[in-house]
């Protein structure tokens, strides 16, 4: 097992459906074995730069757009040091688990934040979000777009106008949207909308990366104690001069380079975002067949992680060994949802015939186990 968990030679075998980190494409690893020249040069200025404008692109926005050497969760600590001063409120508008997230990071902050919450399995509908707006005045509120723990995908274009309405600059955890699901920036207000690299993007963990309004950067300069790492403001003027303030992983940005040519000029944004609701609707219609129930609430179902229900009460950690064994890893549930749930992670570079042949071996195992559980 463990050759096939991590081949110290070869790398790992398994073909991930996961929710993240997901499978990495050969182009891109050879990308990353390319020297590179220092992150104070030229030639490094101009792969940064490259970056930004294909990021820009892919969020369709004339935002700047940062890169951090975080993962995901850097960039929220991020909003919550730059975006918010002493005397103001934030609210986070949680789904689960990454929801939580967001308000643990505002509350070991230091700052004061309220959390509005739905039953897991709902979305964040634009009544819901118009009276957690109504209770007080916030500064900033925050929400996923995708949210992985429970595979629900909130209506961000219909709740995102009601939030700027209200006068708050709104912060989108989309890492695990980011370069599957359309995302416009701008004509929704966005003010950071966020991602980490390893999910849709199909590239190694290690960056993350935002867009990031006019109003964020000047907000930014009334907040004091933001640290340096995480500096909104730094990295918005070395970014001037496509740099980063602080070494940055280089075959990593390299890569991303790569991956932003490969998405915008050879598979194209819509074609991309039209396999990723295909690999959604599969794996909804193949739950369907099995008799297994999804978790989000019908009509609110993410098309890039599917959250499926225990329906047939199925020990979800041997079905999650079982596929190990045939050479697949998948998902079992999140926290508190594990072995309530399992999850099938259908994003990055996955491809129809991939998830067809994943859901053959996956549809037998169910069985059996489900057979074992009649006594059979
Ligand atoms: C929606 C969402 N937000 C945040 C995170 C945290 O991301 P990272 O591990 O890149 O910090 C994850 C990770 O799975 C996620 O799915």
């Amino acid at each position: 097992m463990s050759d096939v968990h991590f081949n110290k030679k070869e790398g790992s075998k398994l073909k991930l459906f996961t929710p993240g980190p997901v499978y990495v494409p050969e182009r891109i690893l050879k990308e990353l074995a390319k020297p590179n020249d220092t992150h104070r040069s030229t030639p490094y200025s101009e792969m940064h730069q490259l970056a930004i404008e294909g990021l820009k692109k892919l969020l369709y926005t004339k935002n700047d757009c940062l890169i951090f050497t975080s993962s995901a969760t850097g960039i929220m600590e991020a909003c919550m040091r730059n975006l918010i001063k002493q005397d103001e409120k934030a609210l986070v508008l949680s789904v689960g688990a990454f929801g939580n997230r967001w308000y643990d990071t505002a509350l070991t902050n230091g700052k004061d934040v309220r959390k509005e919450e739905v039953e897991w399995g709902k979305a964040i509908t634009p009544e819901f979000a118009e009276k957690a707006l109504s209770k007080e005045k916030y500064s900033v509120v925050c929400l996923q777009s995708n949210e992985t723990s429970t595979g629900v995908y909130n209506p961000i274009d219909e709740v995102v106008p009601i939030i700027k309405d209200s006068g708050a600059l709104v912060c989108i955890d989309a890492t695990s949207s980011m370069a599957g699901v359309k995302l416009e920036v701008d004509k929704l207000g966005i003010d950071v909308c966020l991602a980490s690299v390893q999910k849709c993007f199909a590239l190694p963990p290690g960056l993350a990366v935002c867009s990031i309004s006019e109003d964020a950067i000047q907000k930014s300069g009334e907040v004091k104690n933001r640290g340096i790492y995480l500096d909104f403001l730094t990295l918005k003027k070395k970014n001037e001069v496509h740099q980063t303030p602080n070494t940055p992983p280089i075959p990593q940005i390299r890569a991303l380079v790569a991956q932003l040519d490969y998405i915008l000029n050879s598979e194209g944004l819509e074609k991309r975002f039209q396999r990723h609701k295909q690999l959604g609707m599969r794996t909804r219609m193949w739950a369907r067949d099995a008799n297994l129930e999804m978790f989000p609430e019908k009509g609110y179902e993410s098309d890039t992680v599917s959250t499926i229900k225990n329906s047939f009460n199925i020990d979800y950690s041997k079905m999650v060994n079982q596929m190990l064994l045939k050479g697949y890893r998948i998902g079992n549930g999140y926290g508190t949802l594990k072995n309530k749930t399992f999850r099938i992670g259908h994003m990055g570079e996955i491809t129809l015939k991939n998830l067809e042949e994943m859901l053959e071996v996956l549809t037998d195992i169910i069985s059996e186990l489900r057979l074992k559980n009649l006594g059979r």
